[in-house]
């Protein structure tokens, strides 16, 4: 099956894009959309596509099928709104949007007009994510007890300085949380299953000119009783892997971005040797713990492949609109809760009141 992809938003994450829709086979970019023209223009003359100076304009081009939104965050909803309209099936980047009702009108606009609607989460993906997530399944660790992400990463003023929206409540719609440890938060939820109470501490220790929290710390129960927490930053020179840790009664487990580096299991299976070795040496960039580029395109294109498949058979991509809201919500629940320094309960009614959005100062 012949498929066209378009663009929105030509940036740093459309080339992996780019890559990843290029390793499918019968899958194409044939179009691309930026508010700046050049950037656009940039994009289609080394990707071999046509670029466009009106999104309205893309989107009624017949050759392009689906369309992947790489907007600043806080962006992704007009764009995938007029896509939904237009009968395009709509892939957006994390997070889904910056706010529950912002996710809430992409989520009905996909449902009405019948496209599929999927969020970017290519860690899911990852091999060692899916061998926690069999395990988790299969109850080998018995009783969950402790689920952790570990986001300890590193951020140059100068990368806060490259873009206007980066840093900004209005546009990131959060910090260390929202834009870079929202990749872990999404695997903790889909692992540990929903988080039902919150409380936390953010603050902005090290950078300067951004809105927004680099160091967060949160404590969490889940509603299957387990108790984790999740601590972010961009202020952790030099930047560590990204780190992920399932206890339970029967066993630990600890990945370090795309390595198993703790398989550890009461009742010990065939095949858990092996797949340790299997399992390690396997991080083959920084992971995105110093430099926002150093990330491989290989889960994007395990989505994508993911979600061609939900096309064709009409069924639900892995990650849906629904899922990608889970995030949102939990980080939103860490804003609250470090705002009020009170325990906070899941699930959100509604969007929370953040008196930093207000006065663009993060407490
Ligand atoms: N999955 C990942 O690993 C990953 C990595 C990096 C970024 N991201 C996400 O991708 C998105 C973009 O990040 P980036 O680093 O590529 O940003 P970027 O600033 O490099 O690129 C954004 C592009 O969008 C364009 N743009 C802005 N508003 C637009 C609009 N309304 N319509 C069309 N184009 C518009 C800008 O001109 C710019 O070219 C963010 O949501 C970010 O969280 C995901």
């Amino acid at each position: 099956m012949a498929v066209g992809f378009g663009i929105i938003g030509c940036g740093m994450i459309a080339g992996f894009h780019q890559k990843a829709i290029a390793d499918i086979r019968g899958a194409h970019v044939v179009a691309c959309f930026d508010t700046f023209p050049s950037a656009a223009e940039r994009f289609a003359a080394a990707n071999h596509c046509t670029a466009y100076e009106d999104l309205g304009a893309m989107l009624a081009d017949p050759s392009v099928d689906v369309v992947t939104i790489c907007t600043p965050s806080g962006a992704h909803l007009e764009p995938a709104l007029a896509a939904a309209e237009a009968g395009k099936h709509v892939i957006v980047e994390k997070p889904l949007e910056i706010t529950l009702r912002r996710c809430d009108q992409i989520i009905e606009a996909c449902h009405r007009n019948k496209v599929r609607l999927a969020t970017i989460f290519p860690s899911r993906f990852h091999e060692s994510s899916q061998q926690l997530k069999k395990a988790i399944d299969a109850g080998r660790f018995g009783r969950l007890t402790m689920g952790d992400a570990y986001v300890k990463w590193y951020r140059t003023q100068e990368y806060y300085d490259s873009g206007a929206w980066r840093g900004t409540w209005k546009l990131d719609g959060g910090g260390a949380l929202m834009n870079q440890a929202i990749h872990s938060v999404d695997l903790l939820t889909w692992l540990m299953g929903p988080v039902v109470e919150i409380s936390a501490k953010i603050d902005m220790l090290a950078h300067k000119r951004i809105e927004v929290e680099d160091v967060a710390v949160a404590t969490l129960r889940f509603a299957n009783g387990a108790l984790g927490v999740i601590e972010a930053t961009t202020a952790a020179y030099p930047g560590a892997l990204k780190r992920i840790e399932i206890h339970g009664s029967g066993g630990s487990a600890v990945v370090e971005e795309e390595d198993i580096k703790t398989w550890d299991f009461a009742r010990s299976a065939r095949g858990d040797k092996r797949l340790i070795e299997k399992m390690s040496g396997r991080t083959q960039t920084g992971g995105g713990a110093a430099d926002p580029s150093a990330i491989g395109h290989h889960g994007h294109t395990l989505l994508f492949r993911d979600v061609l498949k939900a096309i064709k058979n009409r069924a639900r991509p892995s990650i849906d609109g629904h899922e990608g809201r889970r995030s949102v919500e939990i980080i939103l629940g860490i804003y609250k809760a470090a705002e009020t320094g009170r325990t906070i309960q899941l699930p959100l009614a509604r969007d929370p009141v953040l008196k930093a959005r207000k006065t663009g100062v993060a407490s």
